[in-house]
């Protein structure tokens, strides 16, 4: 059976599903299973380096007539070794010959963190122990060059991952644009509620990451699984759902759109069927004190908290 997913409107106007298949080490028939279930939101990046397998995935759904072109929501990620001037534009066309795609629907600048501008290494110099960075890319000008590669229809809409609030505002305030996207870590450990709000207030939408902090560098196993959790095993058997299923749905009440991945047929399925049940407000309360301000991907390896736009040395 496949579910029908609402979308909710961006502030430049385009529309996205508020659940979305996350493609890191994604395979081909992972995005066909997904796309029977119902997706129609992926979420890749240049950096995944499976483009090439996920596009395939996607043409051959269309071939088939299974789904068109314009019903999908195709994300793309810019990685901080191709931020410099000229290379975002060489990375977004790259990534579009890999999916076989004429555009992205959505373009992120992968982090905030410039490295050094070389094609062939995604982490220059971490074999030494510190990836060498570029430090003098200013991120607006990113953003203006993100700008161009829109006005040439090469992406419908822009955004950021990763960035703290400053850093938004920065873009904010040297552009014509307003970021219609921020991807971040979100999950019940680590809910990002005060970037949230402040993101709310400025009409950027956020999308959750790793929703059920399963994966990361600072996976620590003595913390339970959140799905593992009572309050998530109670509300599943009250609602006939999965724990992670509740979870899904406590993001998207909140506004925050989720793109979990998974490789196994079931859960491909049951993580996008969260739209007949609604968790009451007590029950959003509950979730949202299990915060315990635990990041799964706190991006200081290799020296990379070292950067001067680390985006978390500030509380959002
Ligand atoms: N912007 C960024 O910097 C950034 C960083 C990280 C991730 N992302 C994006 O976010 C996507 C999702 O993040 P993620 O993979 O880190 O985290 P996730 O979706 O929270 O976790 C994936 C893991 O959860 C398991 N899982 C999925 N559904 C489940 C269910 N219903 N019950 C129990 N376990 C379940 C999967 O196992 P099975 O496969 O065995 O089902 C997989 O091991 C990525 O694919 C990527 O697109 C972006």
């Amino acid at each position: 059976m496949s579910a029908k997913v609402p979308t909710i409107r961006l502030n430049d106007g385009n529309l996205c599903p508020v659940v979305g298949f996350g493609t890191y080490e994604t395979k081909k028939a992972d995005i066909l299973t997904a796309i029977e279930a119902g997706y129609r939101h992926f979420d890749g990046a240049d950096f995944y380096g499976n483009e090439q397998e996920v596009g395939a995935a996607l043409r051959e759904a269309i071939a088939a007539g299974k789904v068109r072109r314009e019903e999908l929501f195709v994300v793309s990620k810019v990685w901080p070794n191709w931020t410099g001037k000229g290379r975002p534009t060489l990375s977004v066309k790259r990534t579009l010959k890999n999916l076989g795609l004429d555009y992205v629907d959505l373009l992120l600048i992968h982090w905030p963190t410039p490295f050094k501008q070389v094609d062939d290494d995604y982490h220059p110099g971490a074999a030494d122990g510190q990836v060498l960075f570029d430090e003098s890319i200013e991120l607006y000008d990113i953003w203006r060059e993100f700008e161009d590669i829109k006005s040439a229809g090469l992406t419908k809409s822009i955004g950021v991952s990763n960035f703290n609030s400053q850093q938004i505002q920065e873009l904010i305030d040297n552009s014509k644009t307003v970021p219609a996207v921020l991807q971040v870590e979100s999950h019940p450990y680590f809910n990002n509620d005060r970037l949230r709000r402040w993101c709310q207030e400025k009409g950027v939408r956020m999308t959750a990451y790793s929703p059920l902090a399963s994966t990361g560098p600072n996976l620590n196993q003595s913390l339970p699984k959140p799905i593992d959790l009572p309050l998530f095993k109670e509300l599943a058997n009250k609602y006939g759902v999965s724990a992670a299923a509740i979870i899904f749905r406590w993001q998207t009440q909140r506004g925050v759109i989720v793109i979990p991945k998974s490789s196994t047929k079931e859960r491909i399925q049951s993580n996008i069927n969260i739209f007949h049940f609604v968790l009451t407000a007590d029950e959003l309360l509950a979730i949202d004190g299990i915060d315990n301000n635990y990041r799964c991907h706190p991006w200081n390896h290799w020296g990379i908290s070292k950067h001067k736009r680390y985006p978390f040395g500030i509380p959002f």
